[in-house]
This record gives C-alpha cells, sequence and structure tokens, in this order.
C-alpha cells in the first residue's frame, strides 16, 4: 500500500505563488506515488468572519484550481474538510487531550489574534482542527510551507500524547517541506512572508493573474541599491525572486548562478516574469475550462468524499473505543 499523504488550503482569498510554489505543485509531484487528500479546509476559513456567499464562491473556486494545477481525482482525493464529519467530531477529542498553553505558543496564532477586536475561541483551537484533520487519515507524509512547520510538530506532539495516555492509536507524521519555495516572500516588501491577507497590490502575485498584472509586478518588486546579480551579496528582494524563478523552472543551483551572475535586475525581472507567466499560463487556461463546468467540479467534490468517508469513520470510531466513549459493541 502506498503511503497516505494529507494537506490542506484555506479557501478565503486568492490562491498566491507562495500557496503554489509551497504546497500544491509538490502535491501534484507526489501524487504517482501516495495516497494523496487534498482539503479545502473551510472549518479553518471561518476561525474568522467570512463573508458566506463569497466562502462558497471560494471553495468552488479552489475545488476548480486544484484540478487546474493538476490533482488528478482518478489518483487523489480532492475533499471540502466540512463534508467529512469526522474532522470536527476528532477535533474535539483532540481538543480535551491539548494543553492550552501549546495552543498560546503559536505564532501564527498569536499573529492572527493580534490583528483582531475579538478573538474567537475557533483561532485558539486551529491548530488542533489541523491536527484532527491529518490524524483524522492516518497521514505519514504532510507536504506544506515553511509557515505550517510549526503547527505540524503541535500535530505530531498530540499524536503521541494521545498515543501515550490510551494506547497506539495514531500515527505520528512526517513535515515535507519543497526543496526550493518553501517560504516565499512578498514582492513589495522581502522580509515578510507572501499572504493572502496583506493588502499592497503589488505584494503577491497571483495564480489567476493576468501577464501583464504578473510582469508589472514584479517589474515594481522590492530589490536593493546594487545594480545587478552579486551572489556573494544577494540581498532578500532578489533572492526571492531568484528563488521564485527556480521554483519555477526546476533549474538547478549552478545553472542559475551562472545564468543570473552579473545580470542587471531590470533584465532579471524580466526573465523571472516570463518564467512565471509560462508556468501559470496552462493552469489559467485548464481553470477556464474546469471552472465553466460546475457541476463536474461538484461531482470530484461527492465522489472523493464517499471513497475517504470510510477511512475517516474507522478513525473515529478507534478513538471513541480508545477513550471509553459510546460505541455500539
Ligand atoms: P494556507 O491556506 O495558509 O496555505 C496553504 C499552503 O501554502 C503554503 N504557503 C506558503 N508556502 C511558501 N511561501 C509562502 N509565502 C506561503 N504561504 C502559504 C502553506 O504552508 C500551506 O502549505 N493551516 C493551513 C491549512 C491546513 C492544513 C491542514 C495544511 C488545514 N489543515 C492539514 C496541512 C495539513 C493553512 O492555513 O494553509
Amino acid at each position: 500500500m502506498k503511503p497516505r499523504v494529507f494537506s490542506g488550503v484555506q479557501p478565503s482569498g486568492s490562491l498566491h505563488i507562495g500557496n503554489y510554489l509551497g504546497a500544491l505543485k509538490n502535491w501534484v509531484t507526489i501524487q504517482d506515488d501516495y495516497e494523496c487528500i487534498y482539503c479545502i479546509v473551510d472549518l479553518h476559513a471561518i476561525t474568522v468572519y467570512q463573508d458566506p456567499a463569497e466562502l462558497r464562491a471560494g471553495i468552488e473556486r479552489l475545488a476548480a484550481l486544484f484540478l487546474a494545477v493538476g490533482i488528478d481525482p482518478a489518483k487523489s482525493s480532492i475533499m471540502v474538510q466540512s463534508s467529512v464529519s469526522g474532522h470536527a467530531e476528532l477535533a474535539w477529542m483532540l481538543t480535551c487531550v491539548t494543553p492550552v498553553g501549546w495552543l498560546e505558543r503559536m505564532t501564527q496564532y498569536k499573529d492572527k489574534a493580534a490583528r483582531q477586536k475579538t478573538v474567537g475561541d475557533g483561532l485558539l483551537q486551529y491548530p488542533v482542527l489541523m491536527a484532527a484533520d491529518i490524524l483524522l487519515y492516518q497521514a505519514q507524509i504532510v507536504p506544506v510551507g515553511e509557515d505550517q512547520v510549526q503547527h505540524l510538530e503541535l500535530t505530531r506532539d498530540i499524536a503521541q500524547r494521545f498515543n501515550s495516555l490510551y494506547g497506539e492509536t495514531f500515527v505520528v507524521p512526517e513535515t515535507k517541506l519543497p526543496t526550493v519555495g518553501a517560504r516565499i516572500m512578498g514582492l513589495d516588501d522581502p522580509e515578510t512572508k507572501m499572504s493572502k491577507s496583506a493588502t499592497g497590490a503589488y505584494h503577491a502575485i497571483y495564480l489567476l493573474d493576468p501577464p501583464e498584472m504578473i510582469r508589472k509586478k514584479i517589474m515594481r518588486a522590492k530589490t536593493d541599491t546594487q545594480p545587478a546579480v552579486d551572489f556573494d551579496h544577494l540581498g532578500p528582494g532578489v533572492a526571492n525572486l531568484l528563488t521564485i524563478f527556480q521554483a519555477f523552472t526546476e533549474w538547478p543551483d549552478e545553472k542559475v548562478r551562472r545564468h543570473f551572475a552579473g545580470k542587471r535586475y531590470g533584465e532579471t525581472k524580466k526573465e523571472v516574469a516570463e518564467a512565471v507567466i509560462a508556468g501559470l499560463e496552462p493552469i489559467q487556461q485548464r481553470y477556464r475550462k474546469i471552472s465553466a463546468d460546475r457541476a463536474y467540479v461538484a461531482d470530484v467534490l461527492d465522489r472523493c468524499a464517499a471513497r475517504i468517508r470510510p477511512i475517516a469513520e474507522e478513525t473515529v470510531q478507534l478513538v471513541k473505543k480508545r477513550m471509553g466513549l459510546y460505541t455500539r459493541a
């Protein structure tokens, strides 16, 4: 049997190249070697207020994008978190074995909480739900970007704590980062991670941005005061652009260095923009086709949910038994 993979993306906002290079591109590559479950985590999205109509539309858009980037529903399962009730059920059971102190230490919680007027309990529980997503399917591998590493460590801690309290129950999962592109930075501010919630018009490149917009954003990307690429003194802005180039082209390090050493920033940016456009164009074309067929997308979600629901149910039953909750003998 192939090892199982689980990963997820929130359906709030639009997907950017950080999400693609940090996670989705990797998801596509590994789908032949693993049994993959890729999840649209709508229950995570509502940990901060979402406009209901926008959230609903965002879920469908994301499902179409999963298909457009190349996730093949014949090989991998594409599912919506709230359509399998085991996620929420297991999250509660895991909440009861998770010390609050572990959750209060999470850097994403601290960042997000600082931006809210009222902090919902869901924001604190967020990583427990994430642990439930992964443990529900006994996933061995979780391909994510670097910003999720702390949450994955917590998932391992929760699994180990549960196993030591109630006996071996969960597989303790491993984190899988991409070799290039695990942390794509904002184009307007290369000291901060590219993020869906940043507001600057030139911060992120979205997967559905038209070519002209991509060129404009990259030409405006922040670099430094040097005129040309110097690998001995690579500023964060240029380093980020070269990472984006390398992640899209999959060129080896040496080839990137030879090609860009001494190249002026203007020329470098033009080449980066063209690499991004070439990488995104086929995705955009497929997206236009797939998103027009809403019935097909809904059908994929239904079929995949039906395929994986028994795995989730088996885990929930096992956890109930382990904890002494009521199950039919
Ligand atoms: P989310 O929706 O914020 O991001 C989805 C994926 O994109 C990666 N990512 C990045 N990678 C590189 N550079 C960036 N600037 C960048 N920004 C985001 C993230 O690391 C992630 O892999 N909590 C998760 C969703 C989730 C999940 C899970 C993931 C819920 N349950 C279970 C794995 C397993 C999140 O909010 O991702």
